[in-house]
Protein backbone atom coordinates (compact mmCIF):
# COMPACT_ATOMS: atom_id res chain seq x y z
CA UNK A 1 0.00 0.00 0.00
CA UNK A 2 3.03 2.72 -0.23
CA UNK A 3 1.07 4.08 -3.02
CA UNK A 4 -0.73 5.81 -0.82
CA UNK A 5 2.23 7.51 0.77
CA UNK A 6 3.99 8.71 -2.69
CA UNK A 7 2.50 12.26 -3.24
CA UNK A 8 3.16 13.72 0.19
CA UNK A 9 6.79 12.84 1.44
CA UNK A 10 7.53 16.19 2.03
CA UNK A 11 4.54 16.91 3.86
CA UNK A 12 5.24 13.72 6.05
CA UNK A 13 8.81 14.92 6.75
CA UNK A 14 7.72 18.41 7.84
CA UNK A 15 4.47 17.36 9.60
CA UNK A 16 4.48 14.10 10.89
CA UNK A 17 4.83 13.33 14.60
CA UNK A 18 7.82 11.83 16.39
CA UNK A 19 7.77 9.80 19.43
CA UNK A 20 9.08 10.26 22.38
CA UNK A 21 13.15 9.51 23.74
CA UNK A 22 11.75 7.61 26.84
CA UNK A 23 10.45 5.04 24.21
CA UNK A 24 13.35 4.50 22.56
CA UNK A 25 15.81 4.23 25.43
CA UNK A 26 12.52 1.60 26.84
CA UNK A 27 12.80 -0.48 23.65
CA UNK A 28 17.03 -0.17 23.41
CA UNK A 29 17.03 -1.41 27.16
CA UNK A 30 15.36 -4.90 26.28
CA UNK A 31 18.57 -5.49 23.11
CA UNK A 32 21.76 -6.65 25.27
CA UNK A 33 23.85 -5.19 22.21
CA UNK A 34 23.09 -2.13 20.09
CA UNK A 35 24.73 -3.19 16.56
CA UNK A 36 22.28 -3.14 14.08
CA UNK A 37 18.51 -1.80 14.19
CA UNK A 38 15.78 -2.38 11.27
CA UNK A 39 12.99 0.15 11.05
CA UNK A 40 10.65 -1.41 8.71
CA UNK A 41 8.52 1.01 6.62
CA UNK A 42 10.23 4.13 8.07
CA UNK A 43 8.40 6.38 6.22
CA UNK A 44 10.80 9.77 5.81
CA UNK A 45 12.40 7.95 8.84
CA UNK A 46 10.62 9.27 11.78
CA UNK A 47 11.93 6.32 14.50
CA UNK A 48 14.98 5.91 12.28
CA UNK A 49 16.44 8.92 13.45
CA UNK A 50 15.96 8.46 17.20
CA UNK A 51 17.37 4.89 16.74
CA UNK A 52 20.28 6.26 15.36
CA UNK A 53 21.22 7.81 18.71
CA UNK A 54 21.25 4.48 20.12
CA UNK A 55 22.07 1.71 17.67
CA UNK A 56 25.49 2.06 15.98
CA UNK A 57 24.02 1.35 12.62
CA UNK A 58 20.30 1.50 11.63
CA UNK A 59 18.87 0.26 8.23
CA UNK A 60 15.75 1.68 7.32
CA UNK A 61 13.72 0.73 4.69
CA UNK A 62 10.30 1.55 2.81
CA UNK A 63 7.88 0.51 -0.04
CA UNK A 64 7.67 4.35 -0.90
CA UNK A 65 10.64 5.92 -2.46
CA UNK A 66 8.89 9.45 -2.43
CA UNK A 67 9.17 8.77 1.48
CA UNK A 68 12.56 8.12 1.30
CA UNK A 69 13.65 11.20 -0.48
CA UNK A 70 12.38 13.42 2.25
CA UNK A 71 13.78 11.06 5.16
CA UNK A 72 16.28 12.68 7.29
CA UNK A 73 19.75 11.67 5.86
CA UNK A 74 22.18 10.49 8.63
CA UNK A 75 25.50 8.87 8.42
CA UNK A 76 24.59 5.77 10.43
CA UNK A 77 21.56 5.56 9.23
CA UNK A 78 21.12 3.71 5.54
CA UNK A 79 17.87 4.09 3.88
CA UNK A 80 16.64 1.10 1.28
CA UNK A 81 13.67 1.17 -0.88
CA UNK A 82 12.45 -2.51 -0.69
CA UNK A 83 9.09 -3.96 -2.89
CA UNK A 84 6.24 -4.05 -1.14
CA UNK A 85 6.32 -8.07 -0.75
CA UNK A 86 9.84 -8.84 -0.16
CA UNK A 87 11.20 -12.45 -0.61
CA UNK A 88 13.71 -13.59 1.72
CA UNK A 89 16.30 -13.14 -1.02
CA UNK A 90 15.76 -9.74 -1.02
CA UNK A 91 15.60 -9.38 2.59
CA UNK A 92 18.95 -10.83 2.93
CA UNK A 93 20.22 -8.76 -0.17
CA UNK A 94 18.79 -5.30 0.81
CA UNK A 95 18.27 -5.70 5.01
CA UNK A 96 20.87 -8.16 6.63
CA UNK A 97 21.93 -11.60 6.86
CA UNK A 98 20.02 -14.08 9.36
CA UNK A 99 20.57 -13.36 12.49
CA UNK A 100 22.55 -10.08 12.39
CA UNK A 101 19.88 -8.10 13.77
CA UNK A 102 19.65 -6.71 17.60
CA UNK A 103 16.00 -4.62 17.02
CA UNK A 104 13.39 -4.69 14.28
CA UNK A 105 11.04 -1.82 14.90
CA UNK A 106 7.68 -0.92 13.00
CA UNK A 107 5.79 2.37 13.95
CA UNK A 108 2.60 3.32 12.85
CA UNK A 109 2.53 0.70 9.53
CA UNK A 110 2.14 -3.04 10.70
CA UNK A 111 -1.48 -2.96 9.28
CA UNK A 112 0.09 -1.94 5.21
CA UNK A 113 2.09 -5.56 5.78
CA UNK A 114 1.24 -9.31 5.35
CA UNK A 115 1.45 -10.35 9.21
CA UNK A 116 2.99 -13.96 8.54
CA UNK A 117 5.35 -12.94 6.36
CA UNK A 118 6.79 -9.87 8.25
CA UNK A 119 6.93 -12.25 10.99
CA UNK A 120 8.70 -14.94 9.18
CA UNK A 121 11.66 -12.07 7.80
CA UNK A 122 11.71 -10.98 11.43
CA UNK A 123 12.22 -13.83 12.85
CA UNK A 124 15.21 -14.61 10.60
CA UNK A 125 16.51 -11.44 10.74
CA UNK A 126 16.81 -11.28 14.36
CA UNK A 127 19.72 -12.12 16.24
CA UNK A 128 19.28 -15.25 18.76
CA UNK A 129 18.76 -14.62 21.34
CA UNK A 130 17.96 -11.91 22.32
CA UNK A 131 16.74 -10.38 19.11
CA UNK A 132 13.73 -7.84 19.94
CA UNK A 133 10.67 -6.73 17.82
CA UNK A 134 8.47 -3.78 18.57
CA UNK A 135 5.56 -2.44 16.56
CA UNK A 136 3.37 0.78 17.77
CA UNK A 137 0.93 2.60 16.90
CA UNK A 138 -1.11 5.87 17.33
CA UNK A 139 -4.70 6.52 16.68
CA UNK A 140 -6.09 10.14 17.43
CA UNK A 141 -5.43 13.26 19.33
CA UNK A 142 -7.58 13.73 22.45
CA UNK A 143 -7.78 17.44 22.94
CA UNK A 144 -11.20 18.24 25.04
CA UNK A 145 -14.61 17.43 24.40
CA UNK A 146 -15.59 20.07 22.21
CA UNK A 147 -12.86 19.21 19.76
CA UNK A 148 -13.25 15.38 19.41
CA UNK A 149 -17.00 15.95 18.87
CA UNK A 150 -15.65 17.74 15.83
CA UNK A 151 -12.82 15.33 15.19
CA UNK A 152 -15.06 12.46 15.69
CA UNK A 153 -17.61 13.48 13.09
CA UNK A 154 -14.93 14.25 10.37
CA UNK A 155 -13.05 11.46 10.96
CA UNK A 156 -15.16 8.32 12.15
CA UNK A 157 -18.04 9.74 10.04
CA UNK A 158 -17.70 11.74 7.22
CA UNK A 159 -13.92 10.54 6.20
CA UNK A 160 -14.69 7.07 7.16
CA UNK A 161 -15.84 5.47 3.61
CA UNK A 162 -12.21 6.44 2.25
CA UNK A 163 -9.69 4.56 4.66
CA UNK A 164 -8.63 2.03 3.60
CA UNK A 165 -10.03 -1.37 6.08
CA UNK A 166 -6.58 -2.47 6.53
CA UNK A 167 -7.15 0.42 8.85
CA UNK A 168 -9.29 -1.41 11.31
CA UNK A 169 -6.65 -3.06 12.97
CA UNK A 170 -4.80 0.13 14.04
CA UNK A 171 -8.15 1.76 15.50
CA UNK A 172 -8.28 -1.24 17.49
CA UNK A 173 -4.95 -0.18 18.45
CA UNK A 174 -3.28 -3.53 17.52
CA UNK A 175 -5.18 -4.84 20.57
CA UNK A 176 -5.97 -8.40 18.67
CA UNK A 177 -3.37 -8.77 16.24
CA UNK A 178 -1.35 -11.94 15.94
CA UNK A 179 1.95 -11.46 18.05
CA UNK A 180 3.83 -15.31 17.48
CA UNK A 181 6.61 -14.30 19.67
CA UNK A 182 7.63 -13.87 23.23
CA UNK A 183 6.84 -10.71 25.09
CA UNK A 184 9.28 -8.85 26.96
CA UNK A 185 9.14 -7.77 30.81
CA UNK A 186 8.07 -4.32 30.98
CA UNK A 187 10.19 -3.56 34.36
C1 LIG B 1 1.76 5.69 8.24
S1 LIG B 1 3.35 5.62 7.47
C2 LIG B 1 4.42 5.38 8.87
C3 LIG B 1 5.75 6.01 8.64
C4 LIG B 1 6.67 6.04 9.86
N1 LIG B 1 7.06 4.71 10.28
C5 LIG B 1 6.06 6.78 11.05
O1 LIG B 1 6.10 6.27 12.15
O2 LIG B 1 5.56 7.89 10.86
C6 LIG B 1 3.31 4.00 6.74
C7 LIG B 1 4.52 3.70 5.84
O3 LIG B 1 4.42 2.33 5.44
C8 LIG B 1 4.96 2.23 4.14
N2 LIG B 1 4.50 0.96 3.56
C9 LIG B 1 3.24 0.63 3.23
N3 LIG B 1 3.20 -0.64 2.77
C10 LIG B 1 4.48 -1.10 2.84
C11 LIG B 1 5.10 -2.35 2.52
N4 LIG B 1 4.38 -3.38 2.05
N5 LIG B 1 6.43 -2.49 2.73
C12 LIG B 1 7.16 -1.46 3.22
N6 LIG B 1 6.64 -0.25 3.53
C13 LIG B 1 5.31 -0.08 3.35
C14 LIG B 1 4.43 3.47 3.45
O4 LIG B 1 5.13 3.79 2.26
C15 LIG B 1 4.59 4.51 4.55
O5 LIG B 1 5.82 5.18 4.47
Amino acid sequence: MAEHFAKQGKEYADSRPSYPPQLFQFIASKTPSHDLAWDVATGTGQAAKSLSTLYKNVIATDASEKQLEFATKLPNVRYQHTPSTMSMTELEQMVSPQGTIDLVTIAQALHWLDLSTFYKQVNWVLKKPNGVLAIWCYTSPRVNDAVGALHDKLYSFDAKPYWDSRRELLEDNYRNIDFPFDPVERG
